[in-house]
């Protein structure tokens, strides 16, 4: 059997991008079994989706964008 290789990659106040997986554990302790080639997973905890992201973390950074404009 031969060493699969799973790559990481951060996204900026975003997911992080897993390829190559087989099955992740989410911040939650949930269990996703990995059925593509690259994945998203939450990091902000927002998403509804746990383990994976469903892009609720670009609400937070339009809100923080209008926190900056209105100061
Ligand atoms: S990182 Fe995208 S919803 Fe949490």
């Amino acid at each position: 059997m031969s060493a699969r290789r799973v790559t990481v990659t951060e996204c900026p106040g975003g997911p992080l991008l897993i390829r190559g997986a087989d099955e992740v554990v989410g911040i939650d302790g949930t269990t996703g079994t990995v059925d593509r080639a690259v994945v998203a997973m939450c990091r902000c905890g927002r998403s509804e989706r746990l383990p994976w992201c469903d892009d609720s973390h670009r609400a937070r950074k339009r809100r923080k964008k209008k926190e900056q404009t209105d100061e």
